[in-house]
């Protein structure tokens, strides 16, 4: 039976224009769903908006627009952005719909069967903009003196008749659950944070509102409105049609991995597996949680005016290029930050000078030396083989990267392998080859393409347009033959016309810089 994958986004916020932020975590979940479908999985790739609550309903009136207009018309970004960026999710969620209302009612009645959920009177601090209720002892001093959250938002003072979920009673089944299963939060310094907070105590939490009117309405309860988060987290089982078992909730639940960004840790891997349980649901395989980015070393906010707009990076950078960057310059997990020297760095080095030299000088040499043909191998040397064998196992490296959300580790080994290949290019210099020893040269050559097929077949889930190019120039047909399973299937066979090379990476050039020194036609562009 085929495996399946079943991958979640968080929803996004339609107070927002969508930034940077909201597509790292998209292009996170991009890049596993793409590796997944061609290492032959049956992936299902969820994304979507997030439409309920105080927040949205504040934003909506101060646009003066009734919220149904406003979501309307926010979350249509949200869905651009995706196409814009190429994302390849199979689902674009709204909470405001339909089936998405059904699901949450339909969650909260098997909590409430099971007991789980009580009416009484919430009075506490709120903090609108997190959407999240704080205990006084976690409240701070603001630099004007008046209480805030940790998160430095506004709180206010609540006071109104509530039904709560017995989160209480669920401590000691979530540290279980934790013991059990210790990959269920990564990284392991979020689990920490995690079990450590669960670990002080849990306070029953409060679950529905009655002061304002944006959202799910509460099952036999008038009056009282679904909490925000249990609305907005139960969107992961409205897609695959819970509550309906003839849909793909029995076959795609649990998840496999819900990526999220660290700051709503809490929901994801305490409250949400809580709510599951309580409703008789397995929790789900995995929540990663990733860092945050900073502009230039500094706090990304509206305030500062340094949100970046992911449109004009791939406007000015390419998309190929941003996705190699995000993923590349920080340990996934980590905080980072984005600054245009390192991005152009990357671009210039890691790409144009690492991975587009060495498809440069491959396919240039074989157009030259070979009849623009795949070259015939003779007999392998060691290190031949040795090359071939590196690029052999790194399906089985990044797969195995990937599983662990390790998206750095993976692009890492594969420019590994790139560094390997580039080496053996300056050792067994084929150039020198073609008048002493041709036969030598075409078998080196040989090795080179092959390795460059591997490569980019890898390099479709990170750089899938930037792939294709690579594809295109070994003449593999889209289709089956770019597949993982493709790759141990069989080598590039001999003889096969190749088009003309083409540049895939080219360098970042300041704008009104001199255009790099062209290659001397018939030498390799680059020897060292
Ligand atoms: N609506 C909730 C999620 C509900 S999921 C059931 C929400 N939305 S959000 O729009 O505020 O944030 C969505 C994601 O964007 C979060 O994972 C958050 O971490 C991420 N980011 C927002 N700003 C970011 C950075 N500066 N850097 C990286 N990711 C950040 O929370």
């Amino acid at each position: 039976m085929t495996q399946r994958y079943y991958l979640t986004t968080p929803i996004y916020y339609v107070n927002d224009v969508p930034h940077i932020g909201h597509a790292y975590t998209t292009l996170a979940c991009d890049v596993i769903a793409r590796f997944m479908r061609l290492d032959g999985r049956e992936v299902k790739f969820l994304t979507g908006t997030d439409e309920h609550g105080q927040k949205v309903e504040k934003s909506a009136a101060a646009a003066g627009m009734a919220p149904k207009e406003f979501v309307d018309r926010v979350s249509q970004n949200f869905r651009d952005l995706a196409a814009q960026m190429g994302y390849s999710n199979d689902d674009f969620i709204r909470t405001t719909e339909a089936r998405h209302i059904r699901a949450c009612q339909a969650l909260w009645r098997a909590i409430a069967a099971n007991g789980d959920i009580y009416l009484g009177h919430y009075e506490g601090w709120y903090s609108v903009r997190d959407e999240a209720f704080w205990a006084e002892d976690e409240l701070v001093a603001g630099a004007d003196g008046k209480k805030r959250a940790p998160t430095g938002a506004d709180v206010e003072w609540v006071r109104e008749p509530s039904y709560f979920f017995r989160l209480s009673a669920w401590q000691d089944r979530l540290l279980k659950f934790y013991d059990t299963h210790p990959d269920f939060i990564l990284p392991e310094s979020r689990r920490n944070e995690v079990v450590s907070f669960v670990k002080g105590g849990l306070h029953d939490l409060s679950i529905s509102r009655t002061t304002f009117s944006w959202g799910v309405p509460v099952p036999d309860a008038p009056g009282h409105i679904m909490y925000v988060w249990l609305d907005a987290l139960t969107n992961y089982l409205t897609a695959i049609g819970y509550p309906d078992t003839t849909l793909e909730f029995p076959r795609l639940w649990p998840a496999d991995l819900h990526m999220v960004g660290k700051d709503i840790i809490r929901f994801h891997a305490v409250y949400w597996p809580a709510f599951l349980m309580a409703a008789g649901l397995e929790p789900p395989r995995r929540v990663f949680a990733h860092g945050w980015w900073t502009n230039e070393g500094q706090k990304i906010s509206k305030s500062l005016g340094n949100v970046i707009d992911p449109l004009m990076l791939t406007a000015e950078f390419g998309l190929d290029p941003v996705r190699y960057f995000l993923m590349r310059e920080v340990p996934f997990g980590n905080d980072g930050d984005f600054s245009r020297a390192s991005m152009i760095d990357r671009i210039n080095n890691d790409l144009a000078n690492g991975f587009g030299n060495l498809c440069q000088r491959v396919l240039s040499m074989i157009a030259a030396n070979c009849g623009g043909a795949v070259p015939t191998a003779g007999t392998l040397a060691d290190h031949d083989k040795a090359l071939l064998a590196s690029a052999g196992v790194l399906l089985a490296d990044i797969r195995t990267a990937l599983l662990s959300q390790q998206i750095h580790i993976a692009l890492a080994q594969l420019w590994g392998v790139v560094g390997e290949a580039n080496r053996y290019v300056d050792t067994e210099a084929p150039w020198k080859l073609k008048k002493s020893d041709p036969g030598r040269m075409a078998t080196v050559l040989y090795v080179l393409i092959e390795v460059i097929r591997h490569l980019g077949v890898l390099l479709q889930p990170f750089m899938p347009a930037s792939a294709a190019k690579i594809l295109d120039q070994v003449a593999i047909p889209v289709g089956a033959a770019r597949s993982f399973a493709a790759l141990a299937a069989g080598g590039l066979v001999a003889g096969t016309p190749l088009p003309k090379p083409q540049g895939i990476f080219p360098r970042h050039e300041p704008p009104g810089a001199p255009a790099a020194a062209k290659p001397v036609k018939g030498k390799p562009p680059l020897q060292g």
